[in-house]
């Protein structure tokens, strides 16, 4: 599937932000912790959300939607495998390692898949669950775990704050005996909102802002209805679409804040009116360089949005230098932007921008989700017809893009991909 783009239009209009990916999938990972029904407002009908309730459905839980509302119980686990063709998709299904320890004792899940960024290992979660007491028969292609005895304190200290291994370590600890210090974690937001909502079923846990958490494992979770938070790369995609456009668009938040992300985009020149239940964006001045800036951990600047400064700044009104410390191989797409008339140089994990005047369309790939979502902004900048390939990566985390950007006033369609 291919989505078209003709530019040149300013984005003028509303978008409502969406549920949060990156909150939504170790939630669900979370349902499994209780045997009530968990109800989801605002859950984002995107596809790692469909695979995720995939592998939910495997383990045998109900779930089933409502509009935007997602039920689902898992008072009966038929299984406690996490297949090869399920997990080969998603990364996240390496989460399940930790719910299905804590709530069955063992866990069988393959080796995770996911957007093709990076190496991606799992030696943090590994190496932790091994401390918590978890024994580990086999870690190639399959990771096969039992969760042995359980020490009745544990304190680990995290080489490096992987939110994943963050998220699989809380939903291994919350339940059953045992009290576990987990130090130098991730602090990301999305880290908050699954440590707010198992709280709210019961959890015994503190700290998640800090980076030192404390969790006193209960005997039992309830189940809750609970909003997933509103997705801040998804934020920050549309107002940088304003901006890049030089346009004004109306952000419908539900009454969130997005400071941090507010703050990144405004060093590039983007100018930000907030309201009660919306943020105005509006980008009339043009796009500003940004000497250096970098990816890092929360609360530095988010790696899923540097594909997006990295198509504003190659519009930008001088040099910026972009570099990405997290994932090695985020940086797809600099190709496919230097053939719509980018000036980018990469030197290692740096990319050395010198913005132009103007980029022209061009037929591109989306050879992942955030690389993609910034393809589309590469298109709406640019003169002419913009053809993104492989649009459907695109689905693992925006909910309807298309009819967003219609919303925004941008010309914008799917089409069936030239074979
Ligand atoms: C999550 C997000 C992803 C985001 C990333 C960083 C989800 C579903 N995905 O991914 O969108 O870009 O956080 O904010 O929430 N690492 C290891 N060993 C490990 C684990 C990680 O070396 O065991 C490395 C990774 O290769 C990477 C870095 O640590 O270089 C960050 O990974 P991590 O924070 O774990 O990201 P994910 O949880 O995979």
């Amino acid at each position: 599937m291919q989505i078209a783009i003709c530019g040149g239009e300013r984005a003028d209009g509303d978008v409502s932000i969406q549920g949060s990916k990156n909150a939504a999938l170790p939630m669900l990972a979370a349902s499994i912790l209780t045997e009530d029904e968990m109800v989801f407002h605002r859950c984002p009908q995107i596809y790692d959300v469909e695979w995720m309730l995939a592998l939910l459905r495997h383990l045998g839980v109900k779930a089933t939607w409502e509009s935007d509302t997602l039920t689902v119980q898992a008072n009966h686990l038929q299984s406690h495998d996490i297949l090869q063709k399920e997990a080969g998709r998603l990364r996240a299904s390496i989460l399940f390692l930790g719910s299905l320890l804590a709530r069955t004792g063992s866990a069988k899940v393959h080796m995770p898949g996911g957007c093709s960024i990076g190496k991606r290992p799992i030696d943090i979660h590994m190496d932790a669950l091994e401390k918590s007491g978890v024994q580990v028969s086999d870690w190639e292609e399959w990771l096969v775990c039992e969760s042995g005895s359980k020490p009745e304190t544990v304190e680990i200290h995290f080489p490096y704050p992987s939110v994943g291994a963050t998220e699989n370590l809380i939903l291994y600890h919350v339940l059953g005996k045992g009290k576990a210090r987990l130090k130098n974690t991730a602090r990301e937001p999305e880290i908050n909102s699954l440590c707010e909502m198992l709280r709210q079923m019961g959890a015994k846990i503190s700290g998640e802002k800090t980076g030192n958490i404390y969790i006193e494992g209960v005997k039992k979770l309830h189940g809750i209805h609970t909003k997933i938070p509103a997705d801040r790369i998804a934020f920050m995609t549309y107002a940088a679409m304003a901006l890049g456009t030089q346009g004004k668009i109306c952000l419908r938040t539900g009454g969130e804040s997005f400071e941090p992300e507010q703050r990144y985009l405004e060093k590039a020149g983007c100018h930000f009116v907030a309201g009660t239940n919306e943020i105005i964006a509006e980008g009339t001045r043009g796009i500003c360089p940004i000497s250096f800036l970098k990816t890092q951990p929360y609360p530095g600047f988010p790696t899923d949005a540097q594909s997006i400064f990295l198509s504003l700044l190659s519009r930008a009104h001088g040099e910026s230098v972009l570099c990405e410390t997290v994932f090695e191989n985020r940086f797809q797409m600099i190709p496919y932007l230097k053939k719509m008339g980018a000036d980018i140089e990469r030197m290692e994990q740096c990319a050395h921008i010198r913005g132009v005047t103007r980029l022209h369309g061009e037929t591109v790939v989306a050879t992942d989700l955030r690389s993609g979502a910034a393809l589309l902004l590469a298109g709406a900048m640019a003169e002419g017809k913009t053809c993104v390939e492989k649009a459907e990566n695109i689905l693992r985390g925006y909910v309807e893009p298309v009819e967003q950007m219609k919303k925004m006033g941008l010309r914008v369609q799917w089409e069936e991909e030239e074979s």
